[in-house]
């Protein structure tokens, strides 16, 4: 563990205003920043930065935290890192035996150095020709060359169910180690491990500080699935890597290709598009979206050319134009996807591909062809209908110039006039706007009753009890010496009070970190909760900041309302219970007649 001290030193060298303008452009408002937010998409800036506080928080999109959070969230550090990250800019050198924390959990660092040496053997299996034989011809079979075979890294997993588990056995991993790294399996019957990825060949993921964090294993034949992959572990999130970005990361400042499969990236790669990516086998999420923003500015979608592949392209460009990068859409042109058309091209295939990646379409030109090919403009009805579509999507277009390119587009294209066509458009934003304002009402209405409240999801169960929770932590934590109060007993709270489980924990975690004088640094909770609960905590804090009185008094009586809440519940729930004993008995007593 790193100990508050050095925290302390290095978030008072890390001035969160400084930290922050380097990522994001403030604006002074009072005694507060001002500026967009970088962990969603606005056009008014509600990102503010309290230097009091050293806190953060949105008003839009409830991240919040202090530095340290802000660099976890921004970087996609685990907490450790996010702290070396800052040492490092702060110059300060962390102690050696500050550096790893020696608890009973399975290390990040130790399933690393596990990953690396699976990842030695899996090579090794392929060009043993007792075990790897089928892999090494599958692999050529592809036309992977021998030279990317070794630059990624790959290798081969054989048909049996002891070999890698024996051979990481030896290394001195234990079966908790392996199962937890997702390299073994536990088998029920005999308690003993078994290899997880078995007659398969192996694509090691590797991360951009060049750590294997998890590997993709795919069958030889039709058999499924076709793909196995690790699953999350403590050390790889599918959601935050993609793969071969490692290689791509200095080679995509300008554009990003980004395919669906490792082996399309891979014959990139191997054709010289060095700055292509692959999501690890699911639909790109907003983590990924945001990674890429950090290395480029233009990505390019290469996803299968069949129906799903342009369906899930449609819903990339939303998540990446969202983060503010320049999207296109490249469509492979007689094969499946981009590995397919590589070979087939043979010795023509990069010039062929260039070509594809010069004439992919920027967003719109990609709707309108999917609009025009689903309807055929020489009929009326479908004119009209093609017209109104085209319209909706125009109306979404924020630039008014861009809007007027894009209406004398399609005014040219289907021969209808641009004033009508601008009437329609203008009507298509009003509709936009009244429904976005029903929507923003809604999910008001929704968070207020606490539905979908992720963070806490006991909110829905008691909104009141919730509530005064959280007015407690927010005093609690915006004036510690309360918390002193608590830990000496001179104001009566005890995490039994607590009707949510996260509102307890995060009393917990706080009275756990608070010395009796008072001393309590927020940045303490980091360790603990993830992004997002850091985000809900310190809106805690900062509502009750606004508010002026914040006394022991008024603590007190939120105090006694969380215990009338949670009364009120528990009486509601015992009459439901007796309910439901009547009723059984009754039912019970029509049974026996
Ligand atoms: P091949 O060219 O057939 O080797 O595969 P591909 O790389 O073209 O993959 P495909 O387009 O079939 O799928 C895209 C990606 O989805 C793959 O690279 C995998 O990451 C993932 N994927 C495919 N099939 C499965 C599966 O059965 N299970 C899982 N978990 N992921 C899969
Ligand atoms: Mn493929």
């Amino acid at each position: 563990m790193i100990s508050p001290e050095i925290i302390e030193e290095i978030k008072y060298r890390c001035d969160i205003t400084d930290v922050i303008s380097t990522y994001v452009p403030l604006k002074r408002a009072g005694s507060n920043y001002n500026g967009h937010c970088p962990f969603h998409s606005e056009r008014t800036p509600s990102f503010t930065v309290f230097p009091a506080t050293r806190s953060f928080y949105c008003f839009g999109c409830g991240a919040g935290g202090d530095v340290v959070t802000f660099i976890m969230k921004r970087e996609n550090l685990d907490y450790r890192s996010a702290l070396e990250m800052l040492a490092k800019r702060a110059g300060i050198e962390l102690p050696r035996e500050e550096r790893r924390e020696d608890t009973g959990a399975i290390k990040r660092e130790r399933i690393l150095s596990m990953n690396r040496d699976a990842a030695r053997f899996f090579h090794a299996c392929l060009y043993d020709p007792n075990l790897g034989a089928n892999g090494l011809r599958y692999l050529t079979e592809r036309g992977l060359s021998g030279a990317t075979i070794k630059h990624f890294g790959l290798g081969f997993a054989p048909d049996s169910f002891g070999n890698v588990t024996d051979h990481l056995t030896k290394l001195g991993y234990t079966a908790e180690e392996m199962s937890v790294g997702f390299l073994c399996g536990i088998s029920k019957k005999s308690g003993r491990p078994y290899d997880y990825f078995r007659n398969r060949v192996i694509f090691p993921i590797i991360d951009v500080t060049g750590n294997v964090v998890a590997f993709g294993g795919r069958v030889m034949d039709d058999s499924v699935p076709k793909y196995l992959n690790t699953s999350d572990t403590p050390a790889f999130k599918k959601s935050r890597n993609l793969f071969a970005l490692n290689y791509a990361k200095s080679k995509c400042a300008d554009r990003l290709i980004l395919c669906e499969g490792y082996m399309d990236v891979i014959a990139l790669h191997a054709h010289g598009f060095e700055n292509a990516v692959a999501t690890l086998g699911t639909a790109i999420t907003p983590e990924q979206a945001r990674i890429m923003a950090k290395y480029t500015k233009q990505v390019i979608i290469s996803y299968d050319s069949d129906e799903a592949g342009q369906r899930a392209a449609n819903k990339a460009m939303k998540l990446l134009s969202e983060v503010g990068l320049d999207v296109r859409v490249l469509r492979v042109t007689g094969a499946k996807d981009p590995d397919e058309f590589l070979r087939k091209n043979g010795t023509a295939a990069h010039e062929k591909f260039k070509l594809l990646l010069d004439n992919s379409r920027a967003q719109f030109e990609f709707k309108l062809d999917g609009v025009l090919s689903r309807h055929d403009i020489s009929i009326i009805d479908e004119r009209i209908k093609a017209a109104a579509e085209l319209c909706r999507i125009i109306s979404e277009v924020y630039s008014e110039a861009e809007r007027d390119v894009y209406i004398g587009v399609v005014s040219d294209k289907l021969e209808i006039p641009r004033d009508s066509l601008k009437n329609d458009v203008k009507r298509a934003m009003r509709e936009r706007e009244k429904s976005q304002k029903k929507e923003e009402i809604q999910a008001v209405i929704n968070k207020t009753a606490g539905y979908g409240d992720r963070v806490n999801p006991d909110m829905v169960k008691n909104t009141g009890a919730v509530n005064a929770e959280e007015n407690i932590l927010g005093i609690l934590l915006l004036y510690p010496e309360n918390l002193a109060a608590v830990k000496k007993g001179k104001i009566e709270l005890s995490s039994t009070d607590f009707f949510s489980e996260f509102n307890r924990k995060v009393f917990e975690e706080a009275l756990a970190r608070c010395d009796d004088t008072g001393k309590f640094d927020f940045s303490l909770l980091n360790e603990v909760f993830d992004v997002d609960s850091m985000g809900r905590i310190t809106s805690m804090v900062i509502k009750r900041r606004r508010l002026k009185e914040n006394g022991t008094e008024l603590l007190c009586d939120m105090i006694s309302r969380l215990r009338e809440e949670t009364r009120h519940r528990k009486n509601e729930g015992d009459d439901m219970a007796q309910i439901a004993d009547i009723l059984a008995s009754q039912r019970n007593k029509l049974k026996k007649t």
